[in-house]
């Protein structure tokens, strides 16, 4: 950790909150995006979302859940309220000039199932409140994680869902030596002019060409949006982990890591998956042979700063759930039918400083799968189970491929697959199967039908 205050205990949170609040007003998180989409099928990604934590029946995050966004910066829980519009989304932040972005933007957009508070974690007192909360990153930006990580467990229903993201150690390393030495530069009597910082930090980068960055050089620094480069080269206070010591942090918390969540702005730099694939056998027996947490420490020794981003999936220990391994969510996965996931999507789309919501809808998922995914993407019928549909195309049942094909046909970075959920014993009429295809034969028409406005759906809708 990287905060050189004075403090300990309760006064070095309330100061690391301070300074926060400072940096993250001179330099809110993030940039204004070019668009924010929103869909057609108000359940689509909660239905998607429930896939990504291997439940096929769709269940675990409820239709209308209550969602609490924590450190949501300048859109984060804006984005959130649109992707779930039956959800009621809490977003908070220390920043107030990153909240009156988000509220603003928010207005314009006419989304009104949002309540942004100004408030820090560490002083919240939400008790068992939440379906699913996302925190990504910001614990590590906090004097005392452990203790920030507390307060979101505490604010979870037993049953819910964390989605927490923290700086990988391999790849914070060159960042968090940067940091140091900005500060160390700048002395006693100018710690934290963060005015002062950017403007040396830039100039460093010129000077010395520095090639220690996976991401940064003296060629790209103008590229990069200022809260980007804030965030790299002059973060007042971060934090970053290994996954073992990312283990011990949420075990102590009371909470268990699940998986790995599929973001879409992973470090692009990084592999996109956490297995690795050896074309030795003893070294690929070896390696499936561990659990899901040793096989991705082992991931995260290995690819070093290329390790996909610490952006997990967690639930409480008290949660009365057992924790389903990659191995049997990929068994489950074979078991299950699928249909197409499809619906449409319309975008407000950035001219100027505002937004103006697209004449167009386009359809989504706007691109195909790929590769050995589009064949088995092609043949899904909802009638056949997977294991059937890999069978007749002639795909391995090997963990390694199913479990890839899982990530590229079912969940939110690649959502081509819906499962048919198993109808409830006590359901009459129709089977699930037949409804979802006849929503898809109702699909066929509606691409043929002339695009109409779209009303974003409010809350309670
Ligand atoms: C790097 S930004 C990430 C923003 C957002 N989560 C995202 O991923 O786009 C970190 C944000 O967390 C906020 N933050 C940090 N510590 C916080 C705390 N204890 N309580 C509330 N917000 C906090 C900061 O003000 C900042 O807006």
């Amino acid at each position: 950790m990287n905060y050189s205050g004075n403090e300990t205990g309760h006064a070095a949170v309330a100061a690391v909150d301070e300074l926060n609040a400072r940096f993250y007003g001179r330099f809110p998180f993030p940039w204004r995006p070019a668009k924010f989409d929103t869909l057609l099928d108000a359940d689509f990604q909660t239905v998607i979302l429930n896939q990504n934590l291997g439940d096929w029946q769709h269940r675990l995050i409820p239709e209308r859940p209550r969602i609490w966004v924590a450190g949501c910066g300048t859109n984060q829980a804006l984005i959130i309220a649109l992707t779930f519009p039956k959800a009621s989304v809490v977003g908070s932040d220390l920043s107030q000039e990153s909240l009156a972005l988000c509220a603003a933007t928010a207005r314009e957009l006419g989304v009104a199932n949002l309540d942004l508070r100004r408030e820090s974690i560490n002083e919240v007192s939400y008790a068992q409140q939440f379906d699913y909360i996302i925190c990504t990153g910001v614990i590590h930006h906090n004097a005392d994680p452990g203790a920030t990580l507390n307060k979101l467990s505490a604010a979870l229903r037993p049953a819910g869902i964390l989605e927490l993201m923290v700086y990988n150690r391999y790849e914070r390393l060159p960042t968090t030596a940067f940091q140091q030495a900005v500060r160390i530069l700048a002395g006693a009597e100018g710690a934290s002019d963060f005015d002062a910082e950017i403007v040396r930090a830039r100039k460093i980068i010129g000077d010395l060409r520095l090639t220690n960055f996976e991401r940064l050089n003296q060629d790209s620094v103008d590229e990069y949006p200022e809260c980007l480069l804030a965030d790299l080269l002059i973060q007042p206070v971060e934090n970053s982990y290994t996954m073992e010591s990312l283990e011990q942090l949420v075990t102590a918390a009371g909470l268990e890591l699940l998986h790995p969540s599929c973001d879409l702005f992973d470090n692009p730099w990084a592999q996109a998956d956490w297995n690795l694939s050896f074309s030795d056998p003893d070294l690929q027996q070896a390696y499936h042979a561990l659990p899901d947490l040793r096989r991705w420490q082992v991931t995260n020794h290995l690819l070093f700063a290329r390790t996909p981003q610490l952006w997990f999936y967690l639930q409480r220990r008290d949660s009365g759930r057992r924790r389903k391994s990659e191995q049997e969510i990929c068994a489950e996965f074979l078991a299950q039918k699928f249909v197409r996931a499809e619906t449409a999507q319309r975008s407000h789309i950035r001219s100027g400083e505002f937004y103006h919501l697209s004449a167009k809808q386009v359809a989504y998922p706007v691109t195909a799968p790929k590769g050995a995914a589009r064949a088995i993407y092609d043949a899904v019928d909802g009638q056949r189970n997977m294991q059937e549909l890999l069978t007749a195309l002639g795909q391995p049942t090997t963990f390694d491929h199913v479990n890839r094909i899982r990530l590229e046909l079912t969940t939110t970075a690649h959502p081509y697959l819906r499962a048919v959920p198993a109808a409830k014993p006590e359901e009459h009429g129709p089977d699930a199967a037949a409804q979802l295809r006849r929503k898809q034969t109702n699909w066929e028409k509606f691409k043929r039908a002339q695009p109409q406005a779209v009303t974003l759906p409010q809350q309670g809708d």
